[in-house]
């Protein structure tokens, strides 16, 4: 999950990162009294900024000062409902401005391809580091962390040496760049990004930007989280699937697709972009995988949310029976459609095989449901799916 700065910003503050004071708002007026506050709290200059997972929101118009609460009001008109990216703002955080001498990059991310963690820092912040990474990589420090040992005083001088630092300037980041790390140790991120963390004329620093990335499957460690996430953004099926321990992501074509294992998921939703083609570029609806030991309920639970996806018009189970035989399959298919009753309304594709398939064909065969088509090839199935999906009157 990725967070908005300022949930990003007020994690900081909590683990002690030096940050600037900010007020959140959603209209003109909110951001004039935000600014307002800050104003009479001793701030003398002002950013007002949207509030987007994307970055590159300063070239992109959705970062931009202010000295006065009328002028705050102002910024934040122009900046609400800016597209930045495909991300419409909705929100904007008035910020405390930092007094800028100099902008630099710093970043903790998860190095899959090294199994290391990964410290990166520049004194080139501010401005697009994957450009500054391309063309100039001698200036972006890289540091592989130990994970046991993460950024400790020696590590913090080491990364601030080979940044290339002037000492006065390493001994006052050092210590943000430990402090950074404890954000990204104790909350399980994956990636914490400041760009710029500033250092302001009187030496001092500050994480103006704030980029953070948690890791999901940590979740179950952390309770607080589940606060940051921003339901109103979430898709309400995948929101449903998630809380029925589904794997599920919704995408953007009409064939619905189930099946168990992750990749036979994906290759499922290969064969079925491949088939619709013929059919005028028909495309997998999304994807849900309901896993190894998947039983009736499970089933009953997937087909329902993808039964009630308005953009599915036929749906493809593709399932190669193992733990979970084909006939405990074939039952949870039946008992969902009768539990669903008159609601189901789409035509379902069903290709069994592997563990206990005759059985499994013959239950669905006795059932005689209408909705359901029975095939035997993974092909072949895929193509019947996308030519119901095909004839299906669209919504
Ligand atoms: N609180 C602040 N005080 C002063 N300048 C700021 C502040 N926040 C952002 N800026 C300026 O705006 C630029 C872009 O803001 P930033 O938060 O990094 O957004 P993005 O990375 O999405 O463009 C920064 O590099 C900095 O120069
Ligand atoms: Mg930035």
């Amino acid at each position: 999950m990725d967070l908005y700065e300022y949930q990003a910003r007020q994690m900081f503050k909590e683990h002690g990162v030096p940050v600037l004071d900010y007020r959140l708002a959603s209209t003109p007026d909110e951001a004039r009294e935000g600014a307002r506050e800050l104003l009479e709290g001793g701030a003398t200059l002002l950013v007002v900024k949207a509030q987007v997972k994307t970055g590159g929101r300063g070239k992109a118009g959705g970062v931009k000062l202010a000295h006065t609460a009328e002028e705050a009001r102002e910024k934040a008109r122009e900046i609400l409902g800016l597209d930045i990216k495909g991300h419409v703002v909705t929100r904007v955080m008035i910020a405390s401005g930092a007094d800028i001498a100099a902008e630099y990059y710093f970043s903790i991310l998860l190095d899959r391809s090294n199994r290391r963690h990964l410290a990166m820092c520049s004194r080139e912040g501010g401005m697009d580091i994957e450009t500054l990474a391309k063309e100039r990589p001698e200036a972006l420090a890289r540091v592989p962390l130990d994970p046991l040992v993460g950024i400790d005083a020696d590590v913090a001088r080491r990364i601030v040496n080979e940044a290339g630092f002037d000492p006065a300037v390493g001994d006052a980041i050092a210590p943000v760049l430990q402090t950074l790390w404890e954000v990204y140790r104790d909350e399980d991120a994956t990636l914490v990004e400041v760009n710029p963390l500033v250092l302001s004329p009187d030496g001092s620093i500050w994480a103006v930007d704030g980029k953070v990335t948690l890791d999901d499957n940590a979740r179950f460690r952390h309770p607080d989280h589940a606060g940051l996430v921003d339901v109103a953004a979430q898709d309400p099926r995948e929101a449903a699937a998630k809380e029925a321990g589904l794997n599920y992501v919704r995408l953007e074509g009409e064939v619905g697709v189930i099946g168990n294992g992750a990749g036979l998921v994906m290759s499922t939703l290969d064969v079925v972009a491949m088939a619709g083609e013929e059919f005028g570029g028909l495309k997998p609806a999304n994807f849900l995988d309901i896993g190894g030991g998947a039983s009736a309920e499970v089933m009953a639970r997937g087909l329902e949310i993808i039964l009630g996806d308005d953009q599915v018009r036929s749906v493809f189970v593709n399932v190669f029976g193992g733990i979970t035989a084909c006939d405990q399959v074939a039952r949870g298919i039946i008992g969902a459609l009768d539990a669903l009753g008159e609601t189901a309304t789409k035509p379902l594709v069903v290709r069994l095989d592997g563990n206990r398939v005759e059985e499994g064909r013959a239950i669905l065969t006795e059932a005689r449901h209408p909705l359901v088509h029975m095939e035997e090839t993974m092909d072949g199935a895929a193509r019947r799916a996308a030519q119901l999906a095909a004839q299906a009157p669209s919504k």
